[in-house]
């Protein structure tokens, strides 16, 4: 399937509702979800057919606005109760990209720092959603651009590797990592992506091979195993990956497989980016050992499809959907407004967007 517009948007405000591209049928199939209610966009983030950090983040916002045009009452107090309830329920999705939380607290600001009546309050946490949207946007075309300072000079065109799904389907659209893979692309600095398939629910293999596919960028899908031996042979000239959270050290929490990946790179003298938007480093950690790792449900790993892969007895299954990769296997962190070694992220602090 290819779509004529190359501009892929994850989340889309159009009359009254939210649709959002089913990521769990790409790239079989380009279909929309309209959602129209909160607890609907609390199922969407959970079962993953919105996901990626910045783009959950924009999609719960959303989802405050729908949750707070279902409250019906006048009066503010009841309303910012209410409000609270649609918060808890959106935060309760998914634990650890940190976006999400940033989100749904910047609405909450929005809702309690506004003094009107309530309808002057629906009002403006949809604003704030559709700001929070744009502003991705904005911020990572600016990741984008200011990859292409982080990138090795030499060779003049290079090869990336990236894991995961990082791209437009991630964020309000361009996506972070793969924000860097399009502006090298544009500038004639980009030979081919290798796309780790990431396993085990391959968003490698199945988004981001279709974003690239889309605009015609060339790439190449291996197995998450296949990496080392690529690295070996000389065929990768630097990882870009995304993040779910960062903690103030410069600790990287990103999909399952993240970590192997900079071990395998350090180890070949591959340097590793993390691409991310200040909204993505939770300062209030000093470190990546408090980032909560998300589990999934163990059929991720036992089932292809609907095919069962594993014996049905006597297996048992351990799913962790992200890891923590340590700052010090971290070349750099491109943000949107710059690129930080991790030791020095901490001088970013005041450029965070609150
Ligand atoms: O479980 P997912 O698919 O939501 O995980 C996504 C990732 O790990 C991405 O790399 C990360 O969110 C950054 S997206 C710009």
């Amino acid at each position: 399937m290819n779509l004529s517009n190359s501009q892929v948007y994850s989340v889309i405000w159009h009359n009254d509702a939210v649709s959002l591209i089913d990521q769990t049928r790409i790239p079989y199939e380009y279909a929309l979800v309209e959602i129209h209610r909160c607890d609907d966009m609390a199922r969407a983030i959970k079962t993953m057919i919105v996901r990626g950090a910045p783009a959950i983040g924009v999609a719960a916002a959303y989802g405050m606005y729908l949750g707070a045009r279902e409250i019906k009452t006048d009066k503010r107090d009841v309303f910012l109760t209410e409000l609270e309830k649609v918060a808890v329920m959106l935060r309760a999705t998914r634990p650890t990209a940190v976006n999400l939380f940033w989100a749904i607290s910047r609405s909450m600001k929005v809702a309690y720092e506004m003094l009107g009546t309530v309808d002057d309050i629906r009002k403006a946490l949809l604003e704030t959603a559709q700001a929070i949207q744009v502003e991705d946007l904005q911020t990572c075309q600016a990741i984008g651009d200011n990859g292409l300072k982080a990138l090795p000079a030499n060779p003049h065109q290079l090869t990336l590797l990236t894991h995961c799904n990082a791209g437009a389907l991630a964020t309000a659209g361009y996506g972070t990592a793969l924000g860097v893979v399009r502006s090298a692309w544009r500038e004639g600095r980009l030979t081919r992506v290798f796309a780790d398939e990431t396993r085990p629910r391959l968003q490698g293999a199945k988004l981001t091979a279709w974003e690239c596919a889309q605009e015609g960028i060339p790439v190449t899908v291996i197995t998450d195993s296949m990496a080392a031996h690529c690295m070996k042979q000389g065929l990768i000239h630097a990882v870009v990956v995304g993040a779910d959270r960062i903690a103030a050290n410069g600790d990287t929490a990103n999909k399952i497989g993240t970590y192997s990946l900079a071990l395998v790179a350090k180890a070949h003298n591959v340097p590793f980016f993390v691409a991310a938007p200040l909204s993505t480093i939770d300062f209030d950690l000093t470190n990546g050992s408090g980032i909560p790792i998300e589990e999934r449900d163990p059929t991720e790993i036992s089932q292809i499809g609907e095919t069962i892969i594993t014996p049905t007895i006597g297996v048992d299954y351990y799913n962790p959907a992200f890891d923590v990769t340590p700052a010090e296997l971290i070349e750099a962190i491109i943000t949107e407004n710059g690129v930080f070694a991790p030791k020095d992220l901490v001088k970013s602090k005041e450029l965070q967007p609150v």
